[in-house]
This record gives structure tokens, C-alpha cells and sequence, in this order.
């Protein structure tokens, strides 16, 4: 027998997504023909002057270890890009380039947790963040918001309601997986002024702030105010903008400070992020944006084209995505919990949907539908959920 595992290590829980994909392998396995509304990833391909110039880092012999914090050349690249797209304000000492957005969530929270802290985890919510808490020997408090008009909106009180002695942080994502949510300047004030009376962190994932659409626009955390910046911490990525989620690549805006530790912690644990695919990346901020215009039009008229189907639905309400590529549908109580429903879509009719409990309690009776897949199979899973539901 070999010694044994960490049991805390042991009690980490697994991904519902990649669970569902599983079963529905064993279906598409004995022959049944699968649409998947399930994987947040990506349909298109990663931007051409992308992979030229991970072609030409390749064979410029650039494969070698760089500084912890990044490429110059590519921190210099995020700030002119966010500072063009996002007006934040933030010179290269402030970025830290990690292994995709996982990468930079797990190493801020390592940066700003002590054990016993407690994180405020607005629900619902990507389950990931939770388990990331949980690795600093941290405690996640989900805080459940409320729904005005079929949407879910990140209200104060709730927020005030879970603080405690213990609380050292609060995660926010916009656009909001998997609510289709882009949060408002507004929304997000009332986060940073409770952060700002309790002393909190606030780490903002904004992974999908470039897929926005039909007018909404982005509001990065660190523009809200000096201040809110002093006490911000973003998490983003190349993954979900420049469909380049298998490349790893993704970055941290912190304030100088908390960069010199984060650089620590990815000296010490992944030494720097991949050398030919930050070669990648600068291209893909100097030379891809036309590329992520192009994608962000399509997602837009997959966002309008899901939520119409699903609203066609007798009992489903999907208001229309604001952001991300998730439509969020509430479905009837009656049809019972979201797993089961979700189950039963897969099995009947071959259709991926992840069940809204992965995201927390307040979203048992939701669906979470990905449309990071074609029109085509859009229609194709839309035609089988008209049939399937309500299911008997
Ligand atoms: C809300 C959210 N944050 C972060 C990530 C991680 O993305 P990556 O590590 O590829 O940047 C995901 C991926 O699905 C996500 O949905």
C-alpha cells in the first residue's frame, strides 16, 4: 500500500461540466449523437498572427525560462490593451503573467489568505473559486443575490449581511459565468464601498470582459476609483477572448505590492509562465483585436438566437446575455432539481446542460447553456429541448 493521500486534498470536489462530459462520452460511445451546451471553451480558432508568432518564437530559440512576473515586451503589450479597452491604468510593475486565469486566481488567493480568513463568493458562482478558498485553509461564504426581472444583480445588503471578523475578501466576476451578467459601474460601486468600510480584497475575475455585447460595456474593477484600485486585485486571461484556452495563458493586475508577491509565488511554484506562448500573446494584443471583434459579433447573435429558443420553451424565462458566452434559463420548480433535470436531457435527448445547483443553491432551478459551439448545433439542441421539455 502506498502512504497515504492529504485527506484535504481527498475532499476537493470535482467539475459538474467535465462530469456531464464523461457520461455523455459513454452515450456518444454506444451510438448516441451528443449537442453540447455544456463546455465554456471556445468554437473558433486562436487569431493566425498568434500562431505565427508562436512558430517564429519556436524557431527563434525563444524556449527558455523568463522573469517570473512576465516577458517585459508582454506586460507592456497588457497595459497598453487595458488601458485601451478598459481605461485601467496600470504600469507593467503591476503585472504578473500566469498560467491562464486558474493560474492567477489560485496564486492571489495564496497572496492574500491566511488560514481561517473567510471570502465572500457572490452566488451564483464559478465552483472553481471555491475550491481555490479552501487550498489556503480559507473558508468561502457564498452570498446569494437576488433576481430583478428574471437577471440576477449583485446587491450591497447581502453582502453586508455575510461579513464577519474573519472576512478578508470578495470575488467578483464580470462578465458574470454563468449568469450572462456584464455588472454595472453602479453594481460594482456598492461592492467597493463595503470593501473599502471592512478593509477587504476585492479579486475581480474578468475573464470574459472582451465578450460583451448588444451596447453593454465592461467595467473593470481598478476604474472605479484610486482607492478600490489600491485595494483590487484582477484575474484575466487570453483563454475565452482569443480562444486560446488550451495555451495557458493569463495575467494578474495587482497593486505593486501584492505584484512582488504574486511574482514569489509563481517563482516558487511554476517558475514563469510558458516562454513561446508569451511570444504568442504579445501578437495576439498588438495584431488579434480584429480577431475577437469578429468572434464577439457571432457570440452576440448566438446570445439572442439561445435565449429566444429556450424563451420559446413553455415555463423557461433566459433573459438575453449581456456578457460571456452562458445563457442562464430559469426553469419551472415543478420539473424538479437542476441535476435531475439536466440528467434527464442527457440521457432523452442528448443535450449537454449543466445543472444551475453548480453554481450554488439560489440556482437550483436554473440551466446553464454554453453557446461557444455553431449555430448549427445551437438550432439542432434547441429543436431537441423544444421536444424533451417540459420532461415527464
Ligand atoms: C469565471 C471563470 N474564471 C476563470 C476561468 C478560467 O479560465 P482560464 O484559466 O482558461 O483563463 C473560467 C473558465 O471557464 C471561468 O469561467
Amino acid at each position: 500500500m502506498p502512504p497515504e493521500i492529504s485527506t484535504f486534498a481527498q475532499s476537493l470536489g470535482g467539475s459538474t461540466v467535465v462530469a456531464m462530459r464523461r457520461k455523455a462520452d459513454a452515450l456518444e460511445a454506444a451510438g448516441m449523437e451528443i449537442v453540447d451546451f455544456g463546455i465554456g471553451e471556445p468554437d473558433f480558432d486562436v487569431p493566425e498572427p498568434v500562431k505565427a508568432a508562436a512558430i517564429a518564437a519556436i524557431q527563434g530559440g525563444h524556449g527558455k525560462y523568463v522573469d517570473p512576473a512576465g516577458l517585459p515586451q508582454l506586460r507592456e503589450s497588457i497595459c497598453r490593451f487595458e488601458k485601451q479597452c478598459h481605461g485601467t491604468d496600470a504600469p507593467p510593475e503591476n503585472i504578473v503573467v500566469t498560467n491562464g486565469s486558474y493560474g492567477a486566481l489560485s496564486m492571489i488567493m495564496r497572496a492574500i489568505l491566511n488560514p481561517g480568513d473567510e471570502v465572500l463568493l457572490i452566488e451564483p458562482c464559478w465552483g472553481p473559486y471555491r475550491q481555490m478558498v479552501r487550498l489556503c485553509g480559507a473558508v468561502p461564504v457564498g452570498v446569494p443575490m437576488p433576481t430583478v426581472e428574471g437577471r440576477f444583480v449583485l446587491e450591497k445588503e447581502p453582502i453586508a449581511d455575510a461579513l464577519t471578523t474573519r472576512t478578508r475578501a470578495i470575488i467578483v466576476n464580470t462578465p458574470w459565468n454563468p449568469t450572462g451578467r456584464v455588472l454595472s459601474r453602479e453594481e460594482l460601486t456598492a461592492v467597493a464601498a463595503v470593501a473599502e468600510r471592512h478593509d477587504l480584497w476585492i479579486v475581480a475575475d474578468e475573464v470574459y470582459s472582451e465578450l460583451i455585447y448588444d451596447g453593454a460595456e465592461h467595467v473593470s474593477v481598478a476604474t472605479i476609483s484610486p482607492e478600490t484600485a489600491a485595494r483590487s486585485v484582477i484575474a484575466s486571461s487570453l483563454s475565452k477572448s482569443f480562444a486560446m484556452t488550451g495555451w495557458r495563458l493569463g495575467y494578474c493586475i495587482a497593486p505593486p505590492d501584492l505584484a512582488a508577491v504574486l511574482t514569489k509565488i509563481n517563482h516558487t511554484t511554476t517558475r514563469c509562465a510558458p516562454s513561446i506562448v508569451q511570444h504568442a500573446a504579445v501578437a495576439a494584443f498588438e495584431e488579434g483585436l480584429p480577431s475577437v471583434e469578429a468572434m464577439r459579433d457571432e457570440y452576440a447573435r448566438r446570445a439572442r438566437a439561445v435565449a429566444r429558443g429556450l424563451n420559446q420553451i413553455e415555463g423557461v424565462i433566459c433573459p438575453v446575455p449581456e456578457g460571456t458566452f452562458y445563457a442562464l434559463a430559469q426553469i419551472p420548480e415543478q420539473w424538479g432539481g437542476s441535476a435531475a433535470v439536466a440528467d434527464d436531457l442527457l440521457t432523452k435527448a442528448g443535450v449537454i446542460v449543466t445543472p444551475g445547483a453548480a453554481y450554488g443553491p439560489s440556482c437550483e432551478h436554473y440551466i446553464r447553456l454554453s453557446f461557444a459551439t455553431s449555430m448549427d448545433i445551437i438550432e439542432e439542441g434547441l429543436t431537441r429541448l423544444r421536444r424533451a421539455l417540459p420532461p415527464s
